[in-house]
């Protein structure tokens, strides 16, 4: 069974990759829930089998224990009834992230109801492996590798594709970024996430798992097509879908990426949470940074920490372009709004060369509408957040090209001044201004009500130098007039109104 989902992290950290739970005989021979179980997460391309460990102890109808494995660690209770069970992660859960019920000596079940998993009773050799501590470097700063002048543009498998990327569908994405038009729009980067990782040889190099059989070669036809590639991993010994992560190799594996041709490099924290405190996060981040560094492959450097101990203070000294500030998004108008505006307190720290990064994009996933999807790429813009597709390329609808496409959006975001936005909230409406580096300014006017409503954009808000002199809508991309310093439009529920206003 195979778990991603951010409430199984640590810290916000590692996901839990699959789990076991264990059973004893009991009283008068009958099986209970309680006692050790074992699950087995993932085999890896040489046989080995990474294992998750369940112990539960039951007193009455409740449940305690916890759940173990190379990338995660959580106690967990809940309740039996009969042959039945639920668990929960922390305290404060309030839905189980366990279900299932014992047959045949066997657990069965979901996580989160949507990953089964059978775990069976564990035996003495099923253990987790002991990973031995290795101390972080003393604190450096790593030199600025002059790279994400602008906020890095491309795409990325994980929001759809997850764990079912390979070499034929970074290909074929490859081709659609030409044919579709999104490199000549700038989306260069062509980013491979979790789960292309096989087994270390008998030097330790990595090598990429069967899905992936040459991954120079994959490298060299991404450039061939004018596009960047890039790969990821984790300063833990198990990346969070539970594939061998950087633990040990770091030097070793930035020069596997350097050999390779690799261009950018995501760094998820995920079972590094096993091994270092929230306190050890600027070294670990850094001694991959000074890795790439030492290279000289020109490699931008993507930390992915959730956000963890403010991350937008630190993130350029160790080498870092660009830092998660929140969790995983989905293709949600909740996710998508809650992760933007977890971004506010960071705006300080954006700029050419180090940005925020709020997460990829979810245009085109099909869970929201094209007014939610319009008003994701707008705020990404506004923020000047990373702008990585999350979607089949290959397969755009009309209206997600015209989202993904909108070049009037796109320049706000690559503006070169790098400004980030914050909002100010007037009822429902909520308004982000960003300076542009040509002294006009971008706004938008998010309509977060349920039903549509007139935005007001007044000109006394947009710190301009003097009074309006032009203004366009770049969503309808035509010129708009401005009356006694404002301008009204109607706004549909969770669309945006969003304008380039340049002063006198
Ligand atoms: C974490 C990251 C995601 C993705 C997955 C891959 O959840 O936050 O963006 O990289 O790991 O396992």
């Amino acid at each position: 069974m195979e778990t991603n989902h951010p409430k199984w992290r640590r810290n916000a950290g590692g996901a839990l990759p699959l789990f076991c739970i264990l059973l004893i005989p009991t009283l008068g021979g009958a099986q209970t829930i309680a006692g050790r179980w074992v699950t087995v997460d993932r085999v890896l391309d040489n046989g080995e089998k990474l294992i998750s460990i369940l112990e539960l102890k039951q007193d009455g109808n409740q449940l305690t224990g916890t759940v173990k494995s190379e990338s995660f660690s959580m106690d967990v209770h809940g309740t039996a009834t009969g042959n039945q069970f639920e668990l929960f992660g922390p305290r404060s859960a309030t839905r189980p992230m366990i279900t299932g019920d014992l047959a045949n000596g066997e657990l069965h079940g979901m996580v989160f109801g949507r990953r089964e998993f059978t775990a069976k009773p564990a035996t003495a050799a099923d253990q987790i492996p002991e990973v031995k501590y290795i101390a972080p470097p003393p604190l450096h700063d790593v030199p600025s590798n002059g790279l994400a002048k602008t906020p890095p543009m491309g795409w990325n498998s994980w929001n759809l594709f997850a764990g079912k990327v390979d070499d034929a569908t970074v290909r074929s994405i490859a081709d659609a970024m030409v044919t579709s038009g999104m490199r000549d729009a700038g989306y260069i980067y062509v980013n491979i996430d979790d789960t292309w990782q096989g087994v270390r040889d008998a030097n330790g190099v990595l090598q990429p798992n069967h899905k992936f059989p040459d991954m120079k070669a994959l490298a060299d036809y991404v450039h061939s097509k004018g596009l960047k590639l890039g790969i990821y991993s984790g300063p833990g010994p198990r990346t969070c879908a539970g594939y061998p992560g950087s633990y040990g190799h770091e030097e070793q594996d930035a020069k596997t990426y350097a050999a390779w041709g690799i261009d950018y490099l995501k760094y998820d924290w995920c079972s590094a949470a096993t091994i270092y405190k929230n306190s050890e996060l600027q070294p670990v981040y850094q001694k991959m940074g000074a890795a790439l560094e030492a290279t000289g492959r020109p490699i931008v450097y993507s930390l992915c920490e959730y956000g963890m101990g403010h991350v937008e203070t630190w993130g350029a000294k160790v080498g870092g372009n660009l830092w998660r500030t929140t969790g995983d998004i989905n293709d949600s108008w909740q996710s998508m709004i809650g992760n933007v505006e977890k971004q506010v307190p960071t705006a300080p720290y954006a700029g050419p060369g180090h940005w925020n990064d709020p997460d990829m994009l979810e245009i085109g996933n099909g869970h929201m509408t094209d007014d939610e999807y319009r008003t994701h790429m707008s705020l990404w813009a506004l923020v000047a957040a990373p702008l990585l597709a999350g979607n089949d390329i290959r397969n755009m609808s009309e209206a997600t090209k015209a989202i993904l496409l909108n070049k009037e959006v796109i320049a706000v975001d690559q503006d070169a001044l790098g400004k980030q936005a914050s909002p100010v909230k007037n009822g429902d409406m909520e308004t982000w201004v960003k300076p542009l580096a040509d002294g006009s300014v971008a706004v938008g006017v998010v309509n977060m009500g349920a039903s549509a409503a007139q935005a007001t954009v007044n000109a006394s808000d947009l710190h301009l130098p003097g009074a309006v002199k032009s203004a366009r809508d770049v969503w309808k991309h035509e010129d708009v007039r401005f009356t006694d310093g404002k301008y009204t439009a109607e706004v549909p529920s969770h669309g945006v109104l969003m304008l380039r206003v340049k002063a006198e």
